[in-house]
């Protein structure tokens, strides 16, 4: 048998294990969790037990993870479709350390732009750099999208607490009301804009950045940019100074740790974003060196193959009971499902099994009041993800937070334990129901239980914290895709729609017809 087979033959020999009664067994939790700096993930509400994690980390060492993460680290061209290494780890690590691509280090140029984004931050927040009337800018506009727009703004909500004077917003889609809303509220007079695209031709940001640019009336110094494409940066009329660069083997959704991540600390300043990149690089050490059975990213990658491959859950749901986090899910969609979500592996053959799970989610305890009900009693088996802080921001608030505490541990226990037949009928009996009724409204009082999940818990919600968990997703993603055998880094599949959008605005504009297939047609008839 080969180690799929063996874990297919595990699966159905405990099929009927209940997550319960593991979790009665004593050191279940210090058996099935593990922790990197304070951060906890627990899988003991898994169905897997040390045999099943064993075969996991067997599988883990036969389809070469371990040598594929030391390959990228090495900065050897891994992303194999694009001919690019895969060095967003670089962008967060110390000065000493030395990443060598094409035989050069890689480090001073990092640090220097970070340099040059620290200085720039300072002296937006002091006033020093002003609008062009002289007086301070008050806020700022990033405009750009997917990676260039979901990991800056979901972290700038996440660590709202440490918000300077800068007022930082976020323009993302083509749709015209996303940039009049946001500009609306703006004076010219007071704002920088950001265009932030690493290709500077995506055609959501270019056309958003041409009506903010007109917005501005001509207003000099207004304007910055981040990209890697620095000669097209110019011709949109931004000044060399105000453009910060970066390289072609950060891609897009792994981006916001360098550049990308500018709104970031104009929001927070330099040294909070600091924070940010020491936790991404603690989150690195510890998928480099901790022991395979102790190694958080690589758990949670073998929890979500065991959930999507042997069990076959199709789906996954991020639920930050955490509202800072609320694009949190958002941001994970483009993190996992741009990168995993292939069916051709690295040699160009079909993927053997399912590969990248659908991954949704939205801020518990709302989702609590409306799709919970799914996850509890639908047909579909969800694995869960709770994210949960020890603390808030928030002393004065403490009793919220332990109530939300108390939701979060709740959701868990009751996708475990559910309630059965008996337990049911006891409660409609309580309520006066007998005979006939009693079944029938009991039926609907039953919860399946033994269903899956994990926690990750950590003591407050600090840049550290959130780049322990950026960069902890980042490598489950990783993880997953090693065992694939796909390549984690390219996204292929989002260029057919761009070609055929570009190819349908002339009939959206009336200068071109015929030629469409008759759905599409019949639409563009009823739309313009
Ligand atoms: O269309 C997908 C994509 O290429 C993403 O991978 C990327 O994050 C996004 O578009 C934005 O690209 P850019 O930063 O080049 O504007």
């Amino acid at each position: 048998m080969d180690i799929w087979e063996q874990l297919a033959a595990y699966r159905a020999a405990h099929e009927g294990r209940k997550i319960a009664d593991l979790c009665t067994e004593a050191g279940r939790f210090s058996g099935f969790s593990a922790t990197s700096d304070g951060l906890v993930l627990d899988y003991a509400k898994t169905n897997l037990c040390a045999e099943g994690r064993a075969l996991l980390l067997d599988l883990a060492a036969h389809t070469g993870v371990a040598a594929r993460r030391d390959a990228m680290f090495a900065g050897e061209k891994i992303n194999q479709t694009e001919g690019r290494a895969v060095l967003h780890t670089a962008l967060r690590a110390p000065k000493s350390a030395r990443v060598m691509v094409d035989g050069q280090d890689v480090m001073p140029e990092i640090h220097a732009t970070l340099g040059r984004m620290a200085a720039f931050a300072e002296a937006l927040e002091s006033g020093a750099i002003t609008a062009s009337d002289g007086a301070p800018f008050s806020d700022v506009v990033n405009i750009g999208i997917g990676g260039s727009d979901l990991g800056p703004a979901m972290a700038t909500r996440a660590l709202s607490p440490y918000a300077g004077r800068l007022r930082v917003h976020f323009v993302s889609n083509v749709d015209g009301a996303d940039i009049a809303d946001v500009l609306a509220g703006l004076d010219p007079a007071r704002t920088l804009l950001i265009v932030a695209s690493k290709t500077f031709t995506t055609i959501e940001t270019m056309t958003n950045a041409a009506t903010a640019k007109a917005w501005l009336g001509g207003r000099k110094g207004h304007l910055a940019a981040v990209s890697t494409a620095r000669d097209k940066t110019s011709a949109f009329g931004i000044p060399p100074d105000r453009v910060f660069g970066f390289e072609d083997w950060v891609g897009g959704r792994y981006s916001l740790w360098g550049p990308i991540g500018l709104p970031i600390m104009l929001a927070i300043g330099p040294q909070n974003f600091a924070d940010f990149l020491a936790g991404g690089h603690a989150m690195d050490q510890h998928f480099r060196t901790a022991a395979p059975a102790d190694n958080l990213p690589l758990l949670l990658g073998l929890v979500g193959i065991w959930h999507s491959n042997i069990c076959g859950y199709a789906t996954r749901a991020v639920l930050p009971y955490d509202q800072r986090l609320c694009r949190l899910p958002a941001y994970l969609q483009q993190l996992d499902m741009e990168s995993n979500g292939k069916g051709v592996t690295m040699e160009g053959r079909a993927v053997a099994r399912a590969s990248g799970p659908v991954v949704w989610g939205e801020p518990g305890t709302n989702g609590q009041h409306a799709f919970y009900q799914l996850i509890h009693q639908g047909t579909a088996v969800v694995p869960c993800e709770f994210l949960i802080a020890g603390e808030g921001h928030e002393p004065d608030l403490s009793h919220q937070h332990d109530l939300l505490i108390a939701n979060c541990l709740a959701q868990s226990r009751a996708l475990m334990l559910g309630r059965d037949m008996d337990a049911a009928r006891a409660l409609m009996a309580a309520k006066g129901l007998s005979g006939a009724e009693l079944e029938r409204q009991a039926a609907h009082r039953i919860f399946p239980g033994n269903r899956p999940s994990v926690t990750l818990a950590y003591p407050k919600l600090t840049p550290f914290v959130l780049g322990q968990i950026i960069a902890l997703y980042e490598h489950r993603v990783f993880v997953e895709a090693a065992i694939w055998g796909i390549n984690a880094f390219d996204q292929w599949g989002v260029e057919l729609g761009k070609e055929l959008a570009v190819a349908l605005l002339p009939h959206v504009a009336g200068e071109a017809a015929g030629g469409l297939d008759d759905s599409t047609a019949g639409l563009l008839g009823v739309l313009k």
